[in-house]
């Protein structure tokens, strides 16, 4: 398989990135590789514009708060949102665990989840006291939405879904979870962490009321992440840390605080990160995401047929999946298929992905991953199947 045009008039898309040379890198749902120019806007805003942002009365401080809030912008106009609505965080997680501690809905004590979350979007609702439904999963892996209709009520505060799950690669029909949600007085928040760098999002299309992503997913640096909320929703929030740069005014006797996003950002921020992903925002929009998406799910669609070749492999998750192939070997544990492919410098994830409920659900203790991105071409798709003949050849 030949990698769509635009992304074949870059054949140097591979060649943008320096840490992938001589390795076949199909872990990307961990954590992206960066390209050059992410790289070389990180080490430019730490070695020629490096200031501090929001406070600084010289010019290089004004340039880099600039820089810092055109990242903003560039965030959330990835997901068709407003940078008003943006709020930068250590990356997902946290940013669903300052939903989770921060939003309330009236006296509503429970959550709707579903059986294919990541540990992070199960955990902080834990931690924050809220009771738990979840919604199984259809056939082929992807979250029951009939199901979810039917348990869905008014004891949910929130329903979260994962907009895609980072272990079958299934898509979320999106404006229908919003529109499940919104029946029953809940607000829906996605984690688009395996979203956000795959396909082209939109929050208000999708109708959703809360949205996060993470910097290192999408081509960017680590310890940045976003979350998008609705203006009014955010407002009507606590804030989630105190402390510089979140107040308005401050007394021992009483503080008030800024209007979100500032209300959320204590402390000196991650500047750099946010260049960083301003970086890899304009880097993934060059290519495009609707290009992106479509270059992994041709991949996709090839891992899986050259797969289904190899004997004795049982393939998880729909066939439509966005850039991420799970899968499992008859008799052999993933992590002895991660550790002989890594010899053949192939590099895939093997274990529970942080989804140890959705493991269960698939009645394995793990899984072999496979995951794509812009830099995936057909070799690192030969390299897998053959380093997985070599697997089969040492378990006979
Ligand atoms: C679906 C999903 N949600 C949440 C996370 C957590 O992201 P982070 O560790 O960047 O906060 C991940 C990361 O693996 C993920 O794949």
């Amino acid at each position: 398989m030949n990698a769509p045009a635009r992304l074949n008039s870059a054949l140097s898309v591979r060649d943008q990135f320096p840490a992938i040379a001589g390795w076949h890198y199909l872990d990307s749902a961990a954590t992206a590789q960066k390209p050059q120019a992410v790289i070389d806007a990180i080490t430019n805003a730490y070695g020629r514009d490096y200031a501090t942002v929001h406070r600084g009365v010289y010019e290089r401080s004004a340039a880099m708060t600039q820089s810092f809030e055109a990242a903003r912008a560039a965030a959330a106009h990835l997901i068709g949102g407003d940078e008003s609505e943006l709020i930068f965080t250590r990356g997902a997680t946290e940013a669903i665990n300052l939903v989770a501690a921060r939003f309330t809905n009236g006296t509503r004590k429970r959550v709707l989840l579903s059986a294919l979350e990541h540990h992070s979007n199960i955990v902080p609702w834990q931690l924050a006291g809220y009771g738990i439904d979840v919604v199984p999963l259809i056939e082929d892996g992807r979250i029951d939405l009939d199901a979810a209709e039917a348990m869905a009520n008014e004891s949910h505060a929130i329903v979260a879904f994962a907009h895609v799950s980072n272990v079958l690669g299934s898509i979320l029909d999106a404006p229908r979870a919003a529109a499940i949600a919104h029946k029953v007085g809940a607000k829906l928040l996605l984690d688009g962490c395996q979203a956000a760098p795959r396909l082209p999002v939109d929050v208000a299309a999708i109708g959703c009321d809360f949205y996060v992503f993470s910097g290192h997913k999408l081509y960017g640096p680590t310890g940045i992440g976003c979350l998008w909320g609705r203006a009014e929703l955010l407002n009507a929030m606590p804030p989630y840390q105190g402390g510089g740069a979140m107040i308005d005014q401050v007394t021992f006797e009483r503080t008030t605080f800024l209007h979100a996003p500032g209300r959320f950002e204590a402390g000196t921020p991650h500047i750099v990160g946010a260049v960083g992903l301003h970086a890899a925002i304009d880097w993934t929009n060059a290519i495009g995401l609707d290009a992106l998406h479509a270059h992994e799910v041709a991949l996709v669609n090839e891992c899986r047929a050259a797969l289904r070749d190899v004997p004795g492999v049982t393939l998880f998750g729909p066939e439509d999946s966005a850039g991420i192939v799970s899968f499992a070997i008859d008799g052999v544990h993933p992590h002895d298929i991660g550790t002989i492919l890594d010899d053949e410098r192939v590099a895939v994830r093997a274990g529970h992905h942080c989804a140890q409920p959705l493991m269960e659900v698939l009645g394995v203790p793990a899984t072999a991953r496979a995951s794509f991105a812009a830099h995936s071409d057909a070799s690192d798709i030969e390299a897998l199947v053959q380093g997985l003949h070599t697997v089969k050849r040492i378990f006979g």
